[in-house]
């Protein structure tokens, strides 16, 4: 989360109290799930800011708005980018659970966002059940009937007993949460709610070593995002931490080495490369606000900078990187 109450870059902010609208792709109609009414968070004040032209969710529970917009641009986008992270993965997931999932299992998305990967899990295996959790309400109106959304926060823990879980999986929360609260709150909750034997997924990014072979543009992109997560207290060697902090849990789990995935922006990539780099530059034009932000520069400017940044993608070999962790809840968890 960002806190940008003391911002000075003449971004004017716009409360407002409507609705979201969000158009997502239409499924057959949902089944509610009775967890769902049970343990909605009663103190979650829904509040939306307008800035810059995008919609921004502002909850009373956490310190500024949260940085990414929540509206219908960023559902295009991250369902897009979900598509290519298919494409890096070479599916949808990595764990060994493709038997689980289809003799039917629990599957728990945490921070799941609008939804692109659990709607896309969920209509790949039809005899599993799915839940999303996100702090932000994003979620489609209409999903496959095995599936349902949950709005709470999981710094405040995740509302489901022990050993709830097959398939725990978190895709790019850890650039979100304070490292912390990381360790101290997120770990213990993941583990928590899987069931013995089942599995913990992480996919994020290591922000220390995202970006390859920087250039003069992404370079100076690359150091307004280490100032942005260092304000926020968010550790950049993220990939590599993760591993560590699931080893203090070496009595509950086992964890696998970590993998890494590293792609190529830009045309000499191919189509593919040039779809990533249209991904990662709607990634940038997502945190607008950042950019202006701390680098204290005016919107034109911010865009005459991603011009150079897709440019300078084009004749330098840049490359950016992804993390895939996995870790497996003991059969037999020894007390400590
Ligand atoms: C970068 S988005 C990733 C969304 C999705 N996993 C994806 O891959 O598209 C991070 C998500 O984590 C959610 N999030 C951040 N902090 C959270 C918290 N404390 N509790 C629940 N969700 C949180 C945000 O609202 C956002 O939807």
């Amino acid at each position: 989360m960002f806190d940008f109450s003391d911002t000075d870059s003449g971004i004017s902010y716009e409360s407002t109290e409507d609705e979201i609208e969000i158009n997502t792709p239409t499924y057959s109609l949902s089944i509610m799930d009775p967890i769902e009414a049970a343990v909605q968070p009663e103190n979650m004040l829904d509040k939306f800011v307008e800035v810059g032209g995008r919609r921004y969710f502002n909850d009373v529970t956490l310190k500024g708005f949260y940085y990414l917009p929540s509206d219908q641009k960023e559902v295009e986008r991250t369902y897009a980018r979900n598509h290519l992270d298919k494409i890096i993965w070479e599916g949808n997931y990595s764990a060994p659970v493709f038997d689980s999932l289809s003799l039917g299992a629990n599957v728990l998305d945490v921070g799941c966002g609008a939804g692109a990967w659990i709607v896309n899990m969920a209509l790949e295996y039809p005899t599993s059940v799915f839940v999303g959790i996100d702090i932000v309400p994003l979620f489609p109106e209409d999903y496959p009937p095995n599936m349902t959304f949950l709005r709470c926060n999981i710094l405040n823990g995740l509302p489901f007993p022990d050993n709830t879980f097959d398939f725990v999986r978190q895709a790019f929360v850890i650039v979100c949460i304070d490292w912390q609260s990381w360790k101290e709150k997120v770990v213990k909750e993941l583990i928590r709610v899987t069931k013995p034997g089942g599995y913990i997924e992480i996919m994020d990014m290591n922000i220390d070593r995202e970006i390859i072979n920087l250039g003069i543009v992404s370079g100076k992109i690359d150091n307004c995002l280490e100032e942005h997560f260092r304000k926020a207290g968010i550790n950049r060697a993220s990939g590599t931490d993760v591993i560590k902090t699931f080893n203090e849990f070496k009595d509950k789990v086992i964890v696998a080495p970590i993998e890494v995935r590293t792609y190529y922006l830009g045309k000499k990539a191919g189509r593919i490369g040039d779809a990533l780099l249209k991904s990662v530059l709607g990634g940038y034009r997502a945190m607008k606000i950042i950019f202006i932000h701390i680098m204290r520069i005016t919107e034109e400017e911010f865009e005459q900078m991603l011009i150079d940044f897709e440019k300078e993608c084009n004749e330098i070999t840049l490359r950016k990187t992804r993390y895939c962790a996995i870790i497996q809840k003991r059969l037999v968890v020894y007390d400590s």
